[in-house]
Order: C-alpha cells, then structure tokens, then sequence
C-alpha cells in the first residue's frame, strides 16, 4: 500500500446519519435489489449474503466451486470493474486465495474501510457533518506504474465501485428518511444481518462506557 497513489477521489454528501451508512455496508441483505451489477461480478451477494460464513445451509454446499456458494468472483472476472478485468498488471505476491476472493476487507469503525483487489485499493472514509449528515469520501489507489501509463482507462475501474457507493448512498437516504416516518417504532434484524448486530454491540459498549 505505501507504494500506492490516488488516482481518483470522489466526495459526496449523505443526507443520513453515519450510523446508517454502517448499517449498510454491515450486510448484503440489501445486494440483490439495490446492487444488480455488482450481484453479477459476485455472485453471492445476488443471494443476499456477503460470504459463506453466512449462509446457514453451507453445509451442502460444501462441495460445490460455484462462486454463489464460496464467495469470490464470477468466472472470467478478476477485479471490481466495469467489465471485470484488471487495469494493469496484478498485485504481485498475492496468494492463491487472494486472487481467488477478488476482494478483500479492512473495518476501521467508525470512520473508514479499505478494499484490496488484485490490481488496486479502494479507501472509503466518512465524517459526520451533523445527526443526518455524512461526508464521504472515496479514494482509488493504483500503483505508480499504472497512472503514468496514459492508455490506462482509469474510468473502466473506478466507475463500478462509484455506481455501487451512489447506490448505497441513495439506499441510507432512504433509510434515513424512513426513520422519521411516524409509522417506524424500530427494525428487525435477519439472520444474515450478524455484521449490523455487531456494529450496534460496538456502538452499545461506547455509549455504556461515555
Ligand atoms: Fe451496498
């Protein structure tokens, strides 16, 4: 990562709190109606969860290479881009496994997340401008080599992940909204929304402990 540069930053404001935007990147029960592009370069996301880990009948699926139940990439994709191809040559030393995934997670509650793919970084971080109000801000990292490269089509890359960060932007907006309608008195969490039970835990314990 220290050898990696911004190659493109995109900033926006959310009209929601930034609890919600948590919310939201803690599950993938909202991919298949809020995320179809991305459902088709991981598949299984389209089955409303983020990774086996979370799907209780794993066990007889075990076997099966399918990549709606392992996780990881469509076949022929490599990367989270429009088309599913790299933007130049891959990460070198990554594992097997890492190729295989196609994307990788870093949490840092409660102000970023980094994304590694096999040919670039993504950092998304958020600062609360007021109760329903987030700036979020979204950086590109590519190596050095790649944006001196002046045929590198930098846009064929950085548009997927926008399409999907304006998708759940406009979802927490939603949601936000929804919040304040008189009819809601509270939510109710699926089974394989375990990621936004654990934030709430998270944000429980710093308040017990303010
Ligand atoms: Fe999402």
């Amino acid at each position: 990562m220290a050898e990696l540069q911004v190659g493109h930053t995109l900033r926006t404001t959310l009209a929601c709190n930034w609890k919600i935007f948590w919310e939201n990147y803690s599950e993938c029960y909202h991919c298949p109606g809020v995320h179809p592009e991305l459902c088709k370069i991981v598949p299984i996301y389209g089955r409303s969860i983020s990774g086996p880990y979370s799907d209780p009948a794993y066990q007889s699926h075990r076997d099966d290479p399918d990549p709606k139940f392992q996780g990881g990439l469509r076949k022929g994709a490599m990367t989270w881009s429009m088309d599913g191809q790299p933007i130049g040559p891959t990460f070198p030393n990554l594992t097997e496994e890492e190729r295989k995934l196609g994307q990788r997670f870093a949490t840092i509650w409660p102000t970023m997340y980094a994304v590694g793919h096999v040919d670039y970084m993504r950092l998304v971080s958020m600062r609360p401008l007021g109760p329903e109000q987030t700036e979020l801000t979204v950086e590109w990292l590519f190596t050095p080599e790649v944006l001196a490269d002046n045929g590198a089509d930098l846009e064929r890359v950085t548009r997927f992940a926008q399409l999907v960060v304006e998708q759940d932007g406009a979802a927490c907006e939603l949601n936000q909204a929804g919040l304040r309608s008189r009819a809601h008195t509270q939510g109710v969490l699926m089974p394989q929304e375990h990621g936004v039970f654990a934030f709430h835990e998270w944000v429980r314990r710093g308040l017990a402990s303010a």
